[in-house]
C-alpha cells in the first residue's frame, strides 16, 4: 500500500501513473470515482466477484440490512448470473463485509466510510448506514460500467484492490425538481432519485405547488387537486415577453401525487438515504391554489390555473386570516407525509401590486405597524415560520425571504447570486447555495450565443459542466468563522421548457457529476482536468443506464473562425469514448459522415459542422463553425 494522498497532485499521480504498475490486472478507469473521494490508495491485484458471493453483516442491524438489500438489488438488476448471499457477521471469512462502528470513528463523521478491497475481502466500515450506502456507491463505481446496466451476463467481475477513506464536504447536497410546470410520473421521480443516489446526493427538493399546477393531494382541500392540478393548455415552445407572439397548444395538462404515492416516493428516497424536502410556495406562485379557493386572493377572483410562465401578480392575500389557516392546514398534512427536518416555503418572486390595492393587506400593514409591502412579506414568512417551528421543523426560503428582514430561524436558499447568502450567514443563518448563474441545471448547456444548437432551456441562465465545477459554495469573501453556515449547494430543475423525462435526463447528466463533486469533494482536491478524465468512465455508466445524457459537443471550434489561407482546423474530442464526425458542405453530420482524424485544411470559406458519437449511435448536438480564410 502507498501513503494516503490528500492533494490533487498526488491524487493524479495515484490515478495516472504510480498505481499503473501495481494495478496491471485492472483498468485504471475503474478507479474513476465521482465524486472524488478524500483519500484513495491503489493496492495490488483484484477481488473477483463469483456467481454466488457471501456478504457478511450484523443481521440484527436493520439499517445495515437496508444497505445490503440495496446492493443485492442493484447487482440482481445488473447481472443475471451474479448474486449475494446474506450471512451473519464473522470477522475471519473471505467475502464482502459491511460494518457499522460500535464506537464511532470521529474522523468519518456521519456520512463517511472506509472501503478496503484486497484479493480476499471487501471491507466497508462507517459510523452510520448512510456512510455504508456511500461506500456501496463507490464500490459499484469500481466495478465495470455494466454494474449500471440491466440484466447483463458477466463473464467475470474484477474489482481493483484499493483503500478509500471518504468524508463529504457538505451535509446538504441537493437537487431540486419541479413537477408543476410539467407533471412528472411517480416512476420517473424514482429514477431521478436513483440518479441522485448514484452521485451521493442526499436531498431532493420537491417543488410541489405553483401557478401552473398544484401537485400534492391535501385531503382537507380537495379542490386543490380537482381544480388546481389541471390547466386548460400550455404556452408553446419558448415564451416571448410580447404576448402577441405566443401561441398555445390547446392540450389540457394535469397531474398530482396522491398521499399514498407521496409516501411511496418518500420511502423510496429514504432507502437511498435521500431526504425529500417538500416546497409549498407562499405568498407568490400561488395561482393554482387561488383558482381552487378564490377567497384566498386579494380580489376574490375568479382565477385560472396559469397556462404560461413567469411571475404572476395574483398572490395569497396577507391581510386575510383565512390564508393563514389554510396554509397551516396544508402544512399539517405535509408534515405527516415528509419526515424531513426542513419545509421549503418558497417566498420568491412575490409582486406587491395586488397587496398595495387590497384593503385587508393595507389594514394588516397598519395594524402590525409595518413599513411597507416588503415588511408585509416578511410578516407573512415570520408567521408561517413560527407555526412550522412549533411543529419541530425548520423553514427554507429562496433569496427573497430576506425582504423586510429574514425570519429568525430560516435557512436561505441563495438563488439570486451569492451576496444574500453572505449577508445572512453573517447573521448566523444557514445558507444553501443555488445561484442561477452556475447551478440552474434547467438553463441551457452552452453560452447563450450557441443556444440554437441545444434543446430548449431557460434563456436567462446558462451553465456548462465546467462552470458548475468552478463554483465554490463557501465564498472566500466571508471570514472563516462564518464558513460553517454554508451547509451545501443545490442544483435546480425547473420545467417550463422541459416537458419530457428524456429532456430532464439531458439537462441533469453529466452536469450532476460536477454538482456532486462541488458538494462532496474537499475543495483542495478539485481539479477539472482530473474530473474530466474520470468523466469518461461516468459517461460509460450513463450509457449502460441507457440514460439520455448530454454527450459533450466537439471542442476547439468557434462560431466564426478567421484563419490564414492554408491553415488547418483542429477539432478536439472532448472525451475518449466519443468519435467526431463532420461535414464541410453545411449538411448535418450523421453516423456515416467522415470521421475526424487529422486537421482539416482551410483553403476556402466553408461551413464546418461537427458532432460527437458514442458507440450506441447517440450523438451530441452539432457545433457549426464558419471558416473564413482571410486572404
Ligand atoms: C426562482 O428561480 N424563482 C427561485
Ligand atoms: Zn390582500
Amino acid at each position: 500500500m502507498k501513503q494516503p494522498y490528500t492533494s490533487i497532485i498526488l491524487a493524479c499521480i495515484v490515478l495516472f501513473s504510480a498505481c499503473k504498475a501495481e494495478l496491471e490486472t485492472t483498468d485504471l478507469a475503474q478507479l474513476s470515482i465521482i465524486p472524488l473521494p478524500l483519500q484513495i490508495e491503489a493496492g495490488e491485484g483484484v477481488y473477483q466477484l463469483k456467481p454466488v458471493n457471501n456478504i457478511y453483516f450484523d443481521k440484527r442491524n436493520t439499517e445495515t440490512e437496508r444497505v445490503v438489500n440495496y446492493l443485492i438489488n442493484r447487482l440482481d438488476s445488473a447481472y443475471v448470473n451474479i448474486s449475494l448471499k446474506k450471512n451473519n457477521l464473522t470477522q475471519s471469512s473471505a467475502g464482502i463485509h459491511l460494518l457499522i462502528h460500535e464506537i464511532p470513528d470521529s474522523s468519518l463523521s456521519d456520512e463517511g466510510y472506509l472501503l478496503v478491497i484486497n484479493t480476499e475481502r471487501i471491507e466497508l466500515k462507517a459510523n452510520t448506514a448512510n456512510g455504508l450506502f456511500y461506500g456501496v456507491q463507490s464500490l459499484l463505481q469500481l466495478m465495470p460500467e455494466t454494474a449500471f446496466g440491466n440484466k447483463m451476463i458477466a463473464a467475470e467481475i474484477s474489482i481493483p484492490s484499493v483503500s478509500i477513506k471518504d468524508v463529504p464536504r457538505y451535509p446538504y447536497r441537493g437537487m431540486h425538481l419541479d413537477p408543476c410546470r410539467h407533471f412528472i410520473s411517480v416512476d420517473f421521480t424514482k429514477k431521478y432519485i436513483d440518479y441522485l443516489a448514484y452521485h451521493k446526493m442526499n436531498v431532493l427538493h420537491w417543488h410541489l405547488t405553483e401557478d401552473q399546477g398544484w401537485r400534492i393531494e391535501i385531503k382537507k382541500y380537495p379542490k386543490l387537486t380537482t381544480i388546481g392540478s389541471k390547466r386548460s393548455e400550455t404556452v408553446s415552445g419558448l415564451q416571448y415577453y410580447d404576448e402577441s407572439k405566443n401561441s398555445y397548444d390547446g392540450i389540457p395538462h394535469e397531474g398530482f401525487y396522491s398521499q399514498e404515492e407521496i409516501k411511496e416516493i418518500v420511502a423510496y428516497a429514504a432507502d437511498r438515504f435521500i431526504q425529500i424536502i417538500p416546497e409549498i410556495e407562499m405568498p407568490g406562485h400561488s395561482r393554482a391554489a387561488l383558482a381552487s379557493y378564490p377567497n384566498l386572493g386579494c380580489t376574490g377572483g375568479p382565477y385560472e390555473v396559469l397556462t404560461k410562465w413567469g411571475v404572476e401578480d395574483d398572490v395569497f392575500c396577507a391581510g386575510n386570516d383565512e390564508t393563514f389557516s389554510f396554509l397551516k392546514d396544508v402544512i399539517d398534512e405535509v408534515i405527516e407525509l415528509f419526515p424531513s427536518e426542513y419545509i421549503h416555503i418558497g417566498g420568491d418572486e412575490c409582486p406587491k401590486s395586488v397587496w398595495e390595492a387590497c384593503d385587508k393587506c393595507q389594514k394588516r400593514i397598519k395594524d402590525e405597524s409595518l413599513k411597507d409591502e416588503f415588511e408585509l412579506q416578511s410578516y407573512f414568512i415570520h408567521r408561517m415560520e413560527e407555526y412550522i417551528n412549533s411543529k419541530g421543523k425548520t423553514i427554507i426560503g429562496w433569496s427573497e425571504i430576506m425582504e423586510g428582514g429574514i425570519a429568525p430561524n430560516a435557512v436561505l436558499e441563495s438563488w439570486l447570486g451569492v451576496k444574500g447568502g453572505v449577508e445572512v450567514a453573517k447573521q448566523k443563518h444557514k445558507v444553501i447555495m443555488s445561484p442561477y448563474s452556475h447551478l440552474y441545471l434547467d438553463g441551457i448547456n452552452v453560452e447563450p450565443k450557441y443556444k440554437d444548437m441545444e434543446p430548449l432551456g431557460q434563456r436567462y441562465c446558462w451553465t456548462t459542466t465546467e462552470k458548475i465545477y468552478s463554483f465554490e459554495p463557501t465564498p472566500d469573501t466571508i471570514p472563516e468563522m462564518y464558513h460553517p453556515y454554508f451547509i451545501g449547494a443545490e442544483g435546480t430543475m425547473w420545467t417550463e421548457y422541459i416537458a419530457t423525462d428524456e429532456h430532464i435526463e439531458y439537462m441533469l447528466l453529466p452536469r450532476l457529476s460536477a454538482l456532486s463533486e462541488i458538494c462532496w469533494t474537499n475543495n483542495h482536491l478539485k481539479d477539472y482536468v482530473n474530473f474530466k478524465h474520470r468523466l469518461n468512465s461516468q459517461l460509460l455508466r450513463y450509457t449502460a443506464m441507457e440514460a439520455n445524457y448530454r454527450i459533450p459537443h466537439p471542442e476547439g471550434l468557434q462560431d466564426a473562425m478567421m484563419v490564414s489561407m492554408g491553415d488547418s482546423i483542429q477539432i478536439i474530442n472532448p472525451t475518449n469514448i466519443t468519435q467526431i464526425r463532420y461535414t464541410c458542405d453545411g449538411s448535418e453530420p450523421n453516423k456515416d459522415s467522415e470521421i475526424y482524424k487529422t486537421a482539416i485544411a482551410a483553403d476556402s470559406s466553408f461551413t464546418l459542422k461537427a458532432r460527437c458519437y458514442v458507440n450506441t449511435g447517440r450523438a451530441s448536438s452539432t457545433f457549426t463553425a464558419t471558416i473564413i480564410p482571410n486572404n
